[in-house]
């Protein structure tokens, strides 16, 4: 139905995209403004909630998110009436799979189409398929769910490499009423949700223009208020994803009941990296860097001859005084903050090419937005 209403609107007459990540803990939006020198950063704005607006990937509360969303669109001077979400990949199921390739023009396709996923656009769903009933049977094996309660999208992810008659495609599903909680939210909020992406692959989206080494892959860990999402990549092909159920929240609530504060102390408390709290860092950080060092060896015990380049922090909670360097200590390998300017001051004459260093007043949104910046720079997909 979205795919009908998005070829009714024309995409020629959307000219901005408003980029909209709604975490458990926070909504954070991005404008891109299209310039004759290519896209600029315009809008960037997050806004934190003490109460959960997500549950399992469902909006809690749609009326709620409605109006939080659009009062930050006002407060923001933010007029488009076109959006970009993404579904945290926990509520999404991501497979991949190996088909039979029956088009052969779509090997060629497959060259060009991104390595981005999304459930809503009409772009990844190309006919890649001399016949869609061959993905339809496809999805139907591998999802656990009726397909009549999903909605799912596809992406060439290349040629097979032992069998050039054979593409990698993957398959992300999410379940019906999430999706439908997402654009009746966007609705209520007076905005037309015309892509729905997952938060993960927004962030593999950027590393890919940013970092693209060709011999070796790339860790990315967006760390939120209740959840860890990873992504292992090699150059486009996303070759694994996990997450672990475990966020920047649950430290808050141990300091909470460990010294008898509210959960807005609690968080300044954290945040600020207090004395009395540290102690309580230990346990936390021990989790998430040595779930993040289980995964890593998993991935390279199923691909010994995969060299690991880089970890890419990303996400609130990434923020962690000592966090970083533990990560980098249990796994040995290199850890940076996911910086998403990178991508709007790198050679892509897509962006305007503007010095890294304008960016700076926006240091507190690195390591926020990314997902939010990426979602609106997907604006280019709608020409
Ligand atoms: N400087 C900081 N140090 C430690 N934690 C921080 C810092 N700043 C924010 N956080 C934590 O980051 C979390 C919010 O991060 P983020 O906005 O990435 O999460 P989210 O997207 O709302 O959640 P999720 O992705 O899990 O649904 C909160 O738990 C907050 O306490
Ligand atoms: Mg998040």
């Amino acid at each position: 139905m979205l795919d009908k209403l998005i070829e009714k609107i024309g995409y020629q007459t959307i000219n901005e995209l408003v980029g909209v990540d709604i975490g458990t803990a926070s909504i954070k939006v991005c404008v891109l403004e299209k310039t004759k020198k290519g896209l600029k950063l315009s809008r960037l704005a997050k806004k934190t909630y003490t109460e959960n607006l997500l549950s399992d990937g469902h909006i809690i509360d749609s009326d709620l998110v409605a109006h939080e969303l659009k009062n930050l669109l006002i407060e923001n001077k933010i007029k488009t009436k076109y959006a970009a979400c993404a579904l945290s990949s926990y509520c999404v199921i991501t497979k991949k799979v190996s088909m039979p390739l029956l088009d052969e023009k779509a090997s060629e396709r497959s060259v060009k189409v991104s390595s981005n996923e999304s459930l809503v656009t009409t772009k990844s769903s190309l006919p890649l398929f001399e016949d869609e009933k061959i993905i339809e049977a496809e999805v139907e094996n591998i999802i656990p769910f009726p397909l009549k309660e999903i909605n799912y999208s596809y992406q060439m992810m290349g040629l097979g490499e032992e069998n050039e008659n054979t593409v990698n495609v993957i398959i992300v599903a999410a379940k019906k009423e999430i999706v439908d909680g997402f654009v009746n939210t966007f609705q209520a909020a007076g905005l037309n949700l015309v892509i729905l992406d997952v938060d993960i692959f927004a962030l593999t989206n950027i590393v890919e223009q940013i970092d693209n080494p060709e011999n070796s892959s790339i860790v990315v860990v967006d760390i939120g208020a209740s959840v860890t999402n990873m992504a292992i990549i090699k150059g486009e092909n996303i070759g694994f994803t996990r997450e672990i159920l475990l966020g920047g929240t649950y430290l808050t609530n141990q300091i909470e009941k460990s010294l008898k504060v509210s959960f807005e102390d609690a968080e300044l408390k954290k945040i600020k990296g207090d004395d009395d709290v540290l102690y309580l860092f230990e346990d936390f950080i021990f989790n998430i860097a040595s779930e993040i060092n289980k995964t890593i060896n998993f991935y390279i015990s199923t691909n010994p001859s995969e060299m690991l380049g880089k970890i890419y922090l990303s996400g609130g909670t990434s923020l962690l005084h000592g966090l970083k360097e533990k990560i980098g200590e249990y796994t040995n390998i290199e850890v940076e903050y996911l910086n998403p300017f990178v991508m709007l001051s790198g050679k892509n004459p897509q962006f305007f090419n503007e010095d890294l260093s304008q960016f700076d007043i926006y240091e507190d949104y690195k390591e926020f937005n990314a997902v939010a910046l990426q979602l609106s720079s997907r604006i280019l997909e709608l020409e």
